[in-house]
């Protein structure tokens, strides 16, 4: 069993975030949503892993990586010229993935449970692949598909005008080797893209088992209908720990489950979980709320934040209150000193205020 992560295409969802960093490398709970990909692969026991990278993005991705050491698994990255689909992303990986079978997750997904147990059914039943639907309110958007009473699959959509069903493909898919043929008789779809959608009606048409799962844990989709401030709320309820490893002075209040990593330092301030704050950021006469996530060499002075999440090297002072807000790296928020009442703002391409 190998895996295949998609981490090539273009963010243009999560912008102006994506004009500095991959889309599968913006943080939640301050990890790479890659990272807990990656995790999950490594909690399935697959040792085996081929990356699927753009020209624009994959150099970082293979920095964030770094050879897959820090899970102990072998990775190949496989270059993708353009983003020509999902099944064009199975093409391009198939001198890696031989004629084995493989699970596909793209990157910019999460599932709170990871792919430890579908494997296991996968295994058992071994049909010609297993994917995962779940209800949505806006299933246009996404892959449909329609069951029979019995829950059998009917039919797969992409993007449909009218959708069948509010049953949406979650995007992580595992497949034996026949996908590959599915593959080579699908044509490109209205949106001129290899559909992995079509390919897995296409093995349904030639006659092969196709099993559904209905997910019951939660699904995130960054790239598409989770914005990644309610990505951060789930992940940190779920996954936060009280860990304080950074310095906290007598004068600092600490309460539920907060990490502090390394290096960080905390100087009369009141910090409620859950929430992360990380390495060498400096929290000083401060209030930082729950479901906040501090990145890394951040500094915050004087101020009240909740429900947020703030990039690595941003500075942060005298704000009385800054809720429900993403702050992107190194930026500045400051309160103005002086008597004049202004707004002065300097704001990156595709960014949203609130005054
Ligand atoms: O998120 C679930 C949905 O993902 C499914 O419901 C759809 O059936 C499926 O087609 C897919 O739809 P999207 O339109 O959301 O796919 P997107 O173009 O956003 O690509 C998903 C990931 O795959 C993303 O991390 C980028 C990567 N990718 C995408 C393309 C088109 C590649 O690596 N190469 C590609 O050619």
């Amino acid at each position: 069993m190998k895996a295949l992560i998609l981490s090539g295409g273009k963010g243009t969802r999560l912008r102006p975030l994506t004009y500095t960093t991959a889309k599968q490398l913006v943080p939640v709970a301050n990890k790479p949503i890659l990272g807990y990909v990656i995790d999950h692969i490594k909690d399935a026991g697959i040792k085996d892993l081929g990356v699927i990278i753009s020209p624009d993005t994959g150099d970082e991705v293979k920095k964030y990586i770094d050879g897959g050491r820090r899970w102990g698994i072998r990775v190949t990255f496989i270059p993708q010229g353009e983003p020509l689909g999902l099944a064009h992303a199975v093409i391009t990986a198939r001198e890696f993935l031989k004629d084995d079978d493989f699970v596909m997750y793209l990157g910019d997904n999460l599932l709170s449970h990871g792919v430890k147990d579908a494997l296991r059914k996968f295994r058992r039943e071994s049909p010609q692949a297993l994917i995962f639907l779940k209800e949505v309110d806006s299933p246009k958007q996404f892959g449909v598909a329609k069951l029979d009473r019995k829950g059998h699959i009917v039919q797969l959509i992409e993007k449909p005008k009218r959708p069948p069903s509010n049953l949406a493909l979650v995007g992580v898919y595992i497949f034996s080797r026949e996908i590959h043929d599915a593959i080579a008789r699908i044509k490109p779809s209205f949106r001129g893209e290899l559909e992995i959608t079509d390919a897995i009606q296409e093995l349904i048409h030639m006659g092969y088992e196709v099993k559904s799962e209905i997910l019951h844990g939660w699904w995130l989709d960054t790239g598409k209908k989770d914005s990644i401030l309610q990505a951060n709320t789930v992940v940190l309820d779920e996954y936060v720990k009280r860990d304080i490893q950074g310095s906290v002075d007598r004068k600092s209040q600490i309460t539920g489950r907060v990490t502090i990593e390394k290096g960080a330092v905390v100087r009369n301030s009141i910090i409620r979980g859950p929430a992360v704050i990380g390495k060498q950021t400096e929290i000083t006469d401060s209030f930082i709320g729950p479901f906040t996530s501090i990145g890394d060499g951040v500094t915050i002075r004087n101020s009240v934040i909740e429900h947020s999440v703030v990039l690595n090297n941003a500075f942060l002072s005298g704000i009385e209150r800054l809720e429900d807000s993403l702050i992107g790296k190194s930026t500045k928020v400051m309160k103005n000193a002086s008597q004049h009442k202004a707004l002065r703002l300097m704001v990156g391409d595709d960014s949203t205020i609130e005054v």
